[in-house]
């Protein structure tokens, strides 16, 4: 096998220029000569140059190349190499193509707007499997319905669960009542103050009326809220989270607050809260006990046009 570089080698693109009689259709682009030099197959398939075969029609036409010439290469090596090409495919096109599990989150909503849930969570899984982010699920309108049945919610944090990938996360669409806030924050080993990157944290709060969903407030609401989010942690264990301010419980002195819990690989699950120090209902008590409890107080300081932004560390102990 040679490979032949057309911009650094010397007569490199006279001795392709030979070989490749149609122009255009990117590179690499292969083929596969008899020992007389004339060439048997080239990677020119029905669709053009399978180039790196990554789609499974260019994957098809590289093992038809191989079908075509090989002598001694085993039936068992030729299922290796379709193997992992196809494996290496799959996971490529969906890392870099935008749009991949689209159709099947597109058709999820479609699921949600006639009232098939069940349905509508299959196919999200799909979608998410596919390569889809599931970063837009808190907030798109086009799933409100789903995301307010209380059974089929926990089945969607299962999922953004496994596949959530980013560090931003935002909690709420553009009809929510309340006022804007940032927490831009970060995850640290309790001990050590070390950034913990690649941490799975879920974060949840009440709305604008103290609710976690219609009629639910402090009891079993906390465990399947409305408003939530998941995301996970940068190379430096940050993270920002675009909600609004929770308001308290309705006929309750307990102080705003926003919960979150963290997952990170080889420590127990971790929950804990956060408080507002402007909030009047923080009174002395819970903020002297705070550090002890490991709830932090949240100042919100800076705000830009459209939000007030505080930071938020996170403290995760190792036991
Ligand atoms: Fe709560």
């Amino acid at each position: 096998m040679t490979m032949i570089d057309t911009d650094r080698m010397t007569e490199g693109a006279e001795v392709a220029a030979e070989l490749r009689k149609k122009r255009g259709g990117g590179i690499p682009w292969m083929v596969i000569l008899d020992g007389a030099g004339r060439a048997k197959i080239t990677s020119d398939g029905p669709k053009g140059n399978c180039g790196c075969p990554a789609e499974p029609h260019e994957i098809d036409h590289f093992m038809s190349m191989l079908d075509a010439t090989r002598r001694h290469m085993s039936d068992a090596d030729r299922k290796i190499i379709e193997r992992e090409l196809r494996t290496y495919g799959k996971k490529l096109i969906s890392s870099f193509k935008p749009g991949g599990g689209m159709k099947a989150y597109r058709d999820a909503a479609g699921k949600v707007r006639v009232g098939q849930f069940e349905a509508a969570v299959a196919l999200m899984g799909q979608a998410l499997e596919e390569g889809y982010g599931p970063e837009k699920i808190p907030t798109d309108p086009a799933l409100r319905p789903l995301r307010e049945d209380a059974e089929r919610r926990l089945e969607l944090f299962a999922l953004a669960k496994k596949h959530v990938r980013t560090h931003r996360a935002t909690l709420v669409d553009n009809h929510e009542e309340g006022r804007r806030i940032r927490l831009e924050g970060r995850v640290v080993d309790q001990k050590t103050g070390a950034p913990l990157s690649g941490a799975v944290m879920q974060l949840f709060h009440t709305d604008a009326s103290g609710e976690y969903r219609p009629g639910m407030d402090a009891g079993g609401g906390a465990g399947n809220p409305r408003l939530w989010a998941f995301l996970r942690t940068d190379d430096a264990g940050r993270f920002t989270v675009d909600t609004i301010m929770p308001e308290r419980y309705p006929n309750s002195s307990v102080p705003r607050h926003v919960h979150y819990k963290v997952w990170i690989k080889e420590r127990p699950e971790m929950a804990s809260e956060c408080f507002f120090d402007s909030d009047p209902n923080l009174d002395e008590r819970t903020r002297a006990s705070a550090p002890k409890n490991n709830f932090p107080i949240v100042k919100l300081e800076r705000t830009d046009e459209l939000r007030m932004i505080g930071t938020l560390t996170v403290r995760v102990p190792n036991d």
